[in-house]
């Protein structure tokens, strides 16, 4: 095992067998992997945790995914649609609280066009000159992408979901593909975005080959950002049976990540802090380096339910900024107002 893990300290890759062979480290194994990561991190980013004002602009989407709560198909879903307006008023509350980043994610909304979208983008850059722009809205054309990167987005983000297609054929109706999904990610790469890619972590039918090839897939994109959490149901979609993923295997994973691509954006995501409260916490100290409050109007926070119990209020909350950063202190971390860019997009 440990002769594995030096391996991939020196050469940041492992074939799938070895891949397999790393995810059945014993308790003792995890630990010292995950204290190797935090030296990494720290060594990369320093004892610093960076913020995202995570605004949900949308939640219809044109999309059926089984595993999702806005899925089109789910008929108690209460949709809504901030306008421009109110997307810029999440951004002047966010910048006074010390965000310098704002992600704008939604379903694949047709309303919301593209049009719309770059010009939301372009204003808050003239507002804002200081922060980045995130977008996380889905499958576009390279076309669209083009246009979101001249209105000024600097990153997107577009989860794979899973590295396997029979397995992506599993978690999504045939109208979305794998294939797409790693050529969208190709083609914001090439534009010039820092891109984020990521998994459900024991989403149904997912092996630990599956994960092992995520691994690989990751190796290969190179992304700046990686987003991970746990599956959880929602009630009303077809997945509503199957069982919650892991939030220990989703920490671990944290850590296998960040030994893979040392100067990766790797956030603790709010469905990890849905399963575990110290959620956040475990994960900086697995590597982590990244936490997005929630910056959503409070009327419409209830209403993006991706999956059950979905916490929105509390330390989610932009608003509870405070109260977040001191629990970043106790553990020797300190959330700072810094954009936070990937090592490589630093000037
Ligand atoms: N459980 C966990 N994560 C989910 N997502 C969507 N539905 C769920 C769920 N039930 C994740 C997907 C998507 C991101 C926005 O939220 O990975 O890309």
């Amino acid at each position: 095992m440990m002769n594995l893990i030096e391996k991939l300290e020196n050469t940041r890759r492992l074939t799938k067998e070895e891949w397999l062979k790393v995810f059945r480290a014993d308790e003792a194994q995890k630990e010292i992997i995950r204290q190797k990561a935090c030296e990494i991190r720290d060594a990369v980013y320093g004892k610093t945790v960076f913020i995202r004002g995570l605004i949900e602009i949308s939640n219809y989407c044109k999309n059926d995914c089984y595993y999702c709560g806005i899925r089109r198909s789910n008929t108690c879903a209460s949709r809504y649609r901030l306008t421009k307006e109110e997307i810029l008023a999440c951004c002047r509350e966010g910048y006074e609280l010390g965000f310098r980043t704002f992600v704008m994610q939604g379903g694949e909304d047709g309303a919301f066009s593209d049009s719309l979208l770059c010009e939301t983008v372009s204003e808050i850059k003239k507002n804002y000159p200081d922060c980045a722009v995130t977008l996380s809205v889905g499958e576009k054309s390279r076309k669209v992408y083009e246009a979101f990167y001249r209105a000024g987005a600097d990153r997107y983000l577009l989860r794979h979901e899973t590295a396997n297609s029979a397995h992506y054929a599993l978690l999504h109706p045939p109208e979305l593909t794998l294939e797409k999904r790693k050529e969208c990610l190709f083609h914001l790469k090439d534009i010039g975005f820092q891109v984020g890619c990521g998994m459900m972590i024991g989403s149904p039918y997912q092996t630990e080959e599956y994960l092992a090839e995520d691994m690989l897939f990751l190796q290969e994109l190179q992304p700046h950002m990686v987003g991970i959490g746990p599956f959880i149901s929602h009630k009303d979609t077809p997945f509503q049976a199957e069982e919650n993923g892991s939030a220990e295997q989703t920490i671990f994973l944290l850590s296998l990540i960040r030994l893979m691509l040392p100067n990766v954006l790797l956030p603790a995501t709010t469905a990890l802090g849905t399963l575990d409260e110290m959620g956040r916490e475990k994960a900086v100290l697995a590597g982590a380096n990244v936490v997005m409050p929630n910056l959503s109007p409070l009327s419409v926070r209830e209403k993006y339910m991706l999956y059950d119990n979905k916490i929105s209020t509390g330390d989610e909350a932009a608003e509870s900024l405070a109260h977040l950063k001191q629990r970043m202190q106790t553990i020797g971390y300190e959330i700072v107002t810094a954009r936070g860019d990937h090592k490589s997009f630093i000037k």
